[in-house]
């Protein structure tokens, strides 16, 4: 295993917006969301910034839950106003690079095992490799409505269902050895179909035939990513994901969030650096601290003041535009995102902020810490957090695009190198290579072992 270095990925949508609600109407930025050439751009100042990964959110409908419909989400252009297909943004990424990772999320709860597994092999073999799926079980009735459900399934429910959907897959992407495919073209033997195994996956939500129709990919299987942040959802990510998302607006809360995850992770029977955490962040770089004063107030100064609460409702699955905006937030009961409400509380302790200034903060930046200074302040403030074990990395949201990253990529990557706490150059061939320094089989021999040591610490080598 390699020295520890920190790991960094993007924080993207296909879409107006990012955590920022200001990035579509940013004067440094291009709304081009619509345009190939934007997620070209995009993807190769991040592989020049040698980012591990480009990862892209996704929601299945338009915001209606504010005020029951789509308006004020569609006039200001909230997270959820407009999204393209983020596996298909992924694909033309993969052409115009080689060694950025490429994530799309997907949804346990609205898409069928069969075509997510099929989706993410094909992806990992579209580019060479580099493939990682963000698992989701979705948030909120607009996403179930436009799947012909009335109301969104409860909160544990979906993990529930979550857990067996990840057996599925897991089974459907093993379907075939890695030897299976023969392509001896001069006796028309195309592959070996005894290493070609139908899964007959028999559960109390799914069923699945199998095999895959799609050969074994080169990492076996995607890198699994998953921001489970309830009690449910921290279990469920520290039994799959590889790489796990943080948002949590303040050090504390990233390292107890850090803590919590990595001794469920060990509970789950797998080695504590089998995941890596990395923390939402959102910087704001300037030649001086000064400057990069001036360019967050500039930020927010484009922030509607309702268009954060739309994606708060959507997000937690909750009509805040049935509550006083110039009170607190009381007692609400989410089945939505559990961890954005704890993200809400965490910013607002003692419980006095009116509902106005949690929006306007959630339209700033979805309550993502920003870290506001110089190249070398804000590679100051990454260090720390990385050196106190709040996060093995992070992922940088920007605040308008395409050349939003450009400004951390020339100045605090060269820090971070300079400091020897980041890459120079790519060494793996693959994305899990490139995070953890070894293949799936090595993760998988590791995890081997972590099991029979716990099972008999006597029996350790
Ligand atoms: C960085 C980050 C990205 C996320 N991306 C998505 C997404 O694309 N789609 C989605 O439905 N939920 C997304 N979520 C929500 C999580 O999947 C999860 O629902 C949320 O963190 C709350 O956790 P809980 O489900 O345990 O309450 C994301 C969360 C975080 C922190």
């Amino acid at each position: 295993m390699t020295t520890r270095q920190i790991h960094l990925a993007a924080f993207l949508i296909a879409g107006p917006c990012a955590h920022s609600h200001a990035l579509w109407r940013h004067p440094l930025g291009e709304p081009g969301f619509l345009d190939p050439d934007y997620y070209r751009r995009i993807a190769q100042s991040l592989e020049r910034g040698r980012f591990d990964l480009a990862f892209f959110a996704d929601r299945l409908a338009m915001s209606s839950t504010y005020g029951g419909s789509i308006e004020t989400g569609a006039r200001y252009g909230d997270q959820d106003s407009a999204r393209l297909d983020p596996l298909l943004v992924t694909s033309l990424m993969a052409a115009s690079t080689r060694h950025l990772g490429l994530a799309a999320t997907r949804s346990t709860t609205y898409f069928p095992p069969f075509q997510v597994a099929r989706a993410f092999a094909s992806l990992d073999h579209l580019s060479g490799g580099r493939a990682g799926w963000n698992v989701v079980t979705s948030v909120n009735d607009s996403e179930a409505r436009n799947h012909g459900i009335e109301l969104h399934l409860g909160h544990d429910a979906r993990y529930d269902s979550a857990d067996e959907f990840m057996e599925v897959v897991f089974r459907l992407w093993e379907s075939w050895d890695a030897d299976a495919l023969i392509l001896d073209r001069e006796n028309g033997i195309f592959a070996d179909p005894d290493r070609i195994h139908p899964i007959a996956y028999r559960g109390a939500h799914l069923r699945c035939e199998g095999p895959l129709n799609v050969p074994r990919s080169p990492q076996g299987r995607p890198v699994i990513i998953q921001a489970g942040a309830s009690a449910r959802g921290k279990d469920f990510a520290a039994r799959w994901a590889e790489v796990i998302f943080a948002l949590q607006p303040t050090t504390a809360g990233m390292k107890k969030f850090y803590a919590d995850v990595k001794s469920a992770v060990e509970r789950a029977g797998r080695a504590r650096d089998a995941c890596q955490i990395l923390a939402a962040v959102m910087p704001f770089v300037g030649a001086s601290r000064a400057e990069a004063e001036e360019k967050l107030a500039v930020h927010d100064e484009l922030v509607q003041p309702l268009v954060g609460l739309s994606t708060m409702s959507s997000h937690m699955n909750v009509d805040f535009s049935r509550f006083p905006l110039d009170e607190p937030l009381g007692n609400v009961d989410v089945q939505g995102m559990q961890g954005a409400l704890a993200a809400v509380r965490s910013v607002d302790a003692e419980g006095t902020l009116p509902l106005s200034e949690i929006g306007k903060r959630y339209g700033q930046s979805v309550l993502v810490p920003r870290v506001v200074g110089t190249a070398a302040d804000v590679a100051d403030q990454l260090e720390a957090w990385f050196r106190e074990d709040a996060a093995d990395g992070f992922m940088v949201s920007p605040a308008y695009l395409p050349g939003g990253f450009d400004d951390f990529i020339d100045g605090v990557v060269p820090e971070l190198q300079r400091r020897e706490l980041f890459r120079r150059e790519y060494a793996g061939r693959t994305l899990r290579e490139n995070l953890f320094g070894v293949s799936l089989d090595c993760m998988q021999d590791m995890t081997r072992h972590q099991q029979q040591s716990a099972a008999d610490p006597g029996r350790i080598g």
